[in-house]
């Protein structure tokens, strides 16, 4: 994929493949927020399959494993990295000591070490079971790729608990001296503002944060990306979070106006950030993005235009699709050798009469080739559908041996991965005055993960107000009159289906 493809885009997958994709030199600042070496708590209680998984390989080896791990990643994200990029590694106290001296200070060198920024959430509440002192802080390490290049820095500016009285100060032949009134009195001022430090006094995200909370069980506060965006990057630049987890970097990206990629290998994760960027869409420069799953939607593949799907399945073939308006005369692109190609989007399989028809259009097509193609045994064309009839695969073979003529024919499921989404149905009981409850039951191949809901649904756009219901169960108190409920579904490979419902409710009359 070029530069510009990764640009505003939510990707599902190991943040390792993804980022060997990426392109040298693209990104301006990373921010990451892995799993902390010792994060059982979160991921069990997430009960994500792949990141369970991942999690216990990663655990089972220790912190020598866990080190590893990390390793590889971060020295992807230094070639990504711009030279005049910076990256922010967020940890704590469990690896924070290895990840500075094995990994930050190998990769990016210890020159380009910048700030070791602790961030005081002070509002934890205080433990003293443990025996030790509460831990209410984290550590984000600040490296650039390189300190000689002009790296992005706008300092900070932070307001004060307790404004300060400072002496007031001049600049005489050079010098700064204090400054003194007519009378020669000293002079002061009343700071209320300060430089920020190294260290930042951030709230953690409390369940009465509903504004910002989305349930996302170790969601970082949006202040706290704000200072590392604002400081490292200017409008445009772009900011890439390997681990996206509840979007939190991409979503305050996308608020400053800079360009964002986000990564992460939980479905949940993605679907909760595609909702948040949802939630964003026609706010002040919300870009529009896409989100990449590695198996497709046979129902959207499906519903695709015809000739843009032609286009693209043919170069997801490896080959060169025809101009996108032009007549194709039955041929839909060339292989890089001028081997002609015929996409079929139909449902139903693809039949003899397309056979007969590709023939002709082979032909007429380049008839040199076709006959050097023949002779020499080579294949003469590729007939690309989702199901062939037995009947073409009888005619193909048959083709193969009367005349030599080789027809390819080629399943879409062998070029790109596609499932059917999950089948959705809503129900709504009513179940006291003006009280509903609504019901999803599924089918679904691969297992429902989780549900969403919107039960102020505006019959235009899916918002999110519930985003993460495992159960499929909703109960909510109306005001009279019309309403609208949907639900998504969402299954294990991310695909996700959708029902609603209206409801007409009347308050009962008293009895
Ligand atoms: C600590 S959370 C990130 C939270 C995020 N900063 C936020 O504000 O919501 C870590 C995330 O890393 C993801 N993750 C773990 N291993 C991964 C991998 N190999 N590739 C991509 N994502 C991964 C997990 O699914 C999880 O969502």
């Amino acid at each position: 994929m070029a530069e510009k493809d990764f640009i505003n885009k939510l990707i599902l997958g190991d943040n390792l493949a993804v980022l060997q994709s990426i392109p040298d030199k693209s990104v301006d600042l990373i921010y990451l927020d892995p799993p902390f070496f010792s994060n059982r708590t979160y991921e069990v209680i997430w009960g994500d399959d792949g990141e369970k998984r991942s999690f216990e390989d990663r655990f089972a080896g220790g912190i020598d494993h866990y080190i590893s791990w990390l390793k590889v990643r971060v020295r992807q994200m230094h070639r990504i990295l711009k030279d005049t990029g910076s990256i922010f590694l967020h940890c704590d106290w469990h690896a924070n000591a290895e990840i500075k001296v094995d990994i930050l200070n190998k990769i990016f060198g210890r020159n380009n070490f910048r700030n070791e920024i602790i961030w005081h959430y002070y509002n934890k509440l205080p433990d003293t079971r443990k025996g030790v002192f509460t831990r209410g802080t984290d550590t984000i390490f600040w490296y650039v790729k390189n300190h000689n290049a002009e790296y992005c820095f706008n300092p900070l500016v932070e307001k004060r608990e307790n404004p300060v009285k400072q002496l007031m100060r001049k600049k005489v032949d050079g010098k700064a001296i204090n400054a003194r009134d007519d009378k020669g009195n000293l002079m002061y001022q009343i700071r209320e503002d300060k430089l920020v430090d190294n260290v930042w006094r951030i709230s953690m995200l409390q369940p009465a944060d509903k504004k910002e909370r989305i349930g996302y069980p170790t969601q970082k506060p949006e202040t706290l990306l704000q200072r590392i965006i604002e400081c490292t990057t200017n409008e445009g630049d772009v900011v890439l979070d390997p681990f996206v987890g509840g979007g939190t970097t991409v979503a305050v990206a996308d608020r400053l106006n800079r360009k964002w990629i986000g990564i992460d290998q939980s479905v949940m994760a993605i679907k909760v950030t595609d909702l948040r960027m949802k939630k964003r869409q026609n706010m002040l420069f919300s870009q529009p993005y896409e989100v990449i799953l590695p198996t497709f939607d046979f129902k959207k593949l499906q519903e695709t235009d015809g000739k843009e799907f032609e286009i693209w399945i043919v170069d997801k073939f490896g080959g060169i699709p025809n101009e996108k308006g032009g007549k194709d005369l039955g041929i839909d692109g060339h292989t890089q050798y001028g081997t002609p190609i015929q996409v079929k989007k139909w449902k139903k399989p693809v039949g003899r009469d397309t056979l007969d028809a590709f023939l002709s259009a082979i032909e007429r097509d380049d008839k040199t080739l076709f006959a050097r193609n023949k002779k020499e045994g080579q294949i003469c064309g590729f007939i690309i559908g989702f199901e062939f009839s037995k009947d073409i695969i009888n005619a193909v073979a048959q083709l193969k041996n009367k005349e030599n003529i080789i027809i390819e024919l080629k399943y879409i499921r062998d070029i790109i991965p596609y499932d059917n989404p999950p089948k959705v149905t809503l129900t709504a009981e009513e179940l006291e005055d003006l009280k509903y409850k609504f019901e999803a039951t599924t089918e679904s191949e691969t297992g429902v993960d989780f549900f969403s809901w919107d039960l102020s649904h505006d019959e235009k756009e899916f918002k999110a107000d519930v985003v993460m219901d495992k159960i499929g169960v909703q109960e909510k108190k109306f005001t009279e009159g019309e309403h609208h409920i949907a639900v998504q579904a969402v299954d294990k490979k991310g695909l996700s289906g959708t029902d609603k419902v209206k409801i007409t409710v009347k308050r009962k009359k008293e009895k």
